[in-house]
């Protein structure tokens, strides 16, 4: 069997570069190895939107675009809608049995997102117990491969757990699925912060426009310790220099605007102009597939019809499979 890739993203916002570096960068290039699916996880985005279910479908479209233009190519990767594959759902119920309640309060991507959020009415259990229906996602798909960023490693373990769990109790039928992190596991955003994140408001997202990435680049958090151009600066930790690492292709620019900013003989303006432009050479390609797709709304709701269609088939085999192991196929 040709081995698979099944990743996801909730459909709460456009994708940023965030996303970029830690998964869809591995997911383009892997997706001519890997029989590959990519989730647009509705179902998980509900867990902390359901007062406003309808943000969802507004942007499921958006963050398809956002796949193609990247260069998910769907003659080779299928992008399936959590929701529209019930399957889901009731995988997730049987691996409820196999997970204990004290494993699910030491997940710490979702003890970070429950301090964030603040839900004032006490954390929903669908919120709380997410982990476990992404093990479903991940299981149902049979997925060897889940390139995501670092924050999702706890959900890959858990995963890894259930699948054990299940294959030792029922017999083996699904799959150990490994993680691979990006180029760079975790993006900073541009105030500073270790991680790039809508919520933070700190994101440069995929389909910025050229004024909105200059502004965004322009006023980025550099080395506080710096007041003047003719100050030492500090590279290291710096996200105007790990933005240049990670997408500005030409090395010796880098390596001298680096050189230069040590010595203090350069000022956070050039450095700053200079990734501008990486920047806009970066996302020139996929702003155009971009701006192609979005004038073609039928044809991309008919790419992600038949992705779902298609990704809901393999998700009924593995249940006949799952159900069989667990003696629940009583009528045959
Ligand atoms: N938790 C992921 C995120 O917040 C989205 C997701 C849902 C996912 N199901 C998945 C990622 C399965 C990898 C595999 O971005």
């Amino acid at each position: 069997m040709e081995k698979r890739i099944l990743t996801g993203d909730r459909p709460t916002g456009p994708l940023h570069l965030g996303h970029y570096v830690g998964s869809l960068q591995n997911r383009v290039r892997l997706q001519t190895e890997y029989d590959t699916y990519i989730l647009i996880a509705d179902v998980q985005a509900l867990t902390d939107n359901f007062e406003n279910p309808e943000r969802l479908g507004a942007n499921l479209l958006e963050v398809a675009l956002d796949y193609l233009a990247v260069g998910i190519d769907p003659e080779r990767s299928q992008i399936v809608v959590q929701s529209m594959v019930p399957e889901l759902t009731e995988l997730t119920i049987y691996f409820m049995n196999l997970v204990t309640v004290a494993t699910l309060e030491r997940n710490p991507t979702v003890k970070e997102e429950i301090k964030q959020r603040n839900f004032s009415k006490g954390v929903p259990v669908g919120f709380w117990s997410y982990p476990i229906s992404q093990a479903a996602d991940i299981a149902i798909f049979k997925a060897h491969l889940v390139p995501v960023g670092e924050d999702q490693l706890p959900m890959i373990e858990q995963a890894r757990e259930i699948v054990r769990r299940f294959n030792r109790l029922y017999g083996r039928v699904l799959i150990e699925p490994r993680a691979m992190l990006g180029q760079v596991a975790r993006l900073p955003g541009t105030d500073g912060n270790a991680k790039m994140s809508k919520s933070l408001g700190n994101c440069i997202y995929l389909g910025d426009p050229s004024e909105t990435v200059r502004k965004r680049v322009m006023s980025m958090f550099t080395d506080p310790t710096r007041i003047h151009p003719t100050d030492p600066g500090h590279v290291e930790g710096n996200p105007v220099f790990t933005y240049h690492d990670v997408f500005n292709p030409d090395k010796a620019q880098v390596d001298d605007l680096k050189e230069r900013y040590r010595q203090g003989t350069v000022g956070d303006v050039e450095v700053k102009q200079l990734l501008f432009e990486a920047l806009e050479i970066f996302l020139a390609p996929i702003r155009e597939r971009r701006a192609e797709y979005a004038s073609k709304p039928g044809q991309v709701r008919e790419l992600v019809i038949e992705g779902t269609r298609r990704g809901r088939a393999v998700a009924q085999a593995t249940m006949d499979e799952v159900r069989a192991a667990m003696k629940l196929n009583y009528f045959g």
